[in-house]
């Protein structure tokens, strides 16, 4: 039974009716805002970043008030990334008391209170002298990574930032076992309600580029292709999820996305627990670039990412662009 009988266009005549039948729903319920807090500068330090139009490095007060704006505009959760005022080797200052994201924490909280979700990312990148994300193993020609070295790193990290108020701890250093030994070290430490989301999922992708520099976490040899997985792999992706499923995590995350919307539909069909995805800087950048130049419409090329995102089936999307979403969706 075809044509003339069937008539698909009939269900989009007009914009009630196509509401009617539309099948994914984005909602700012759903939208995660990424926010990078600089730690020893002054009050009001505010600096744009260059490959990120839109998005800034915050000194802890900036980050009360753009938390402040950001809930005006119905974006309730946000994920932290830090910049320290000295790194070293071992990525110290990741689990400073006074670190760039404990502080964010304290302050994000101020200005949301208790209806907000604060997820730390938990990463050594950012604090590391060599920009990796643990323990360097350099034997000269071959730069890596140790992984069960990193471990216990990581592990007084996620506490450190938990008791300073992270309702969620997000690993995103791609270290095998990590998920136990962070869940392990949080319940030792009586944070056995604090969820852990985890990047199982992680491609080395071209795509996380502007985010080194608002990071400033690139690392200064060799890359993170020990570590992070082949984009060539899909098969993979699911054991990772799994992997970390059975080590405790909570909810997984699948980074990036735009070029991984089978790796999200793949993730959502084999596991049980909530699917994250990250709409990462790359994919931000090369939007803000092109409608900069009047080639495509910002708003509405926007949404439809954010909409596919949704429909390859991830249940909540880490993206630069949750402000603005969530203005046009409220
Ligand atoms: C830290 C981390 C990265 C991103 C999130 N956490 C960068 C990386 O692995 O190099 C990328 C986010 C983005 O590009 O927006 N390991």
């Amino acid at each position: 039974m075809s044509f003339p009988i069937q008539r698909p266009r009939r269900l989009r005549r007009d914009a009630s009716m196509r509401r009617l039948v539309r099948e994914t729903e984005l909602q700012a319920n759903d939208l995660v805002l990424p926010l990078f807090v600089r730690a020893g500068t002054k009050k009001g330090h505010r600096k744009e970043i260059a490959s990120m139009p839109g998005v800034f490095q915050l000194s802890p007060d900036e980050i009360e008030r753009e938390c402040a704006a950001a809930r005006e505009d119905g974006v309730s959760s946000f994920i932290f990334f830090g910049l320290p005022t000295s790194k070293d080797a071992q990525g110290s200052e990741a689990w400073a008391d006074d670190g760039a994201v404990q502080q964010a924490l304290r302050a994000s909280r101020r200005a949301l209170g208790a209806d907000a979700t604060l997820i730390a990312d938990v990463c050594l990148c950012e604090y590391t002298d060599h920009g990796h994300c643990g323990v360097l193993d350099d034997r000269g020609s071959h730069v890596t990574v140790k992984n069960d070295a990193t471990l216990p790193l990581l592990a007084k990290a996620a506490v450190s930032l938990a008791r300073a108020g992270a309702d969620v701890i997000a690993p995103s250093d791609m270290m095998d076992g990590r998920v136990a030994a962070i869940r392990r070290a949080l319940d030792e430490a009586a944070l056995e309600e604090t969820p852990i989301l985890s990047y199982a999922v992680k491609y080395a992708s071209g795509f996380y580029g502007p985010f080194r520099d608002a990071a400033e976490s690139a690392p200064k040899k060799g890359d993170r292709s020990t570590y992070q997985m082949d984009p060539a792999n899909a098969r993979e992706a699911v054991k990772e999820a799994r992997l970390d499923v059975e080590e405790g995590a909570d909810m997984i995350m699948v980074k990036p996305a735009l070029a991984y919307l089978d790796i999200i539909r793949r993730v959502r069909e084999d596991v049980l627990v909530p699917v994250a995805a990250y709409n990462v800087s790359g994919e931000y950048a090369m939007v803000k670039a092109a409608s900069a130049r009047g080639w495509i419409d910002e708003a509405r090329v926007s949404q439809e990412i954010l909409v596919s995102i949704k429909r390859a089936g991830a249940d909540v999307i880490l993206t630069y662009f949750a402000r603005e979403a969530a203005k046009r969706l409220a």
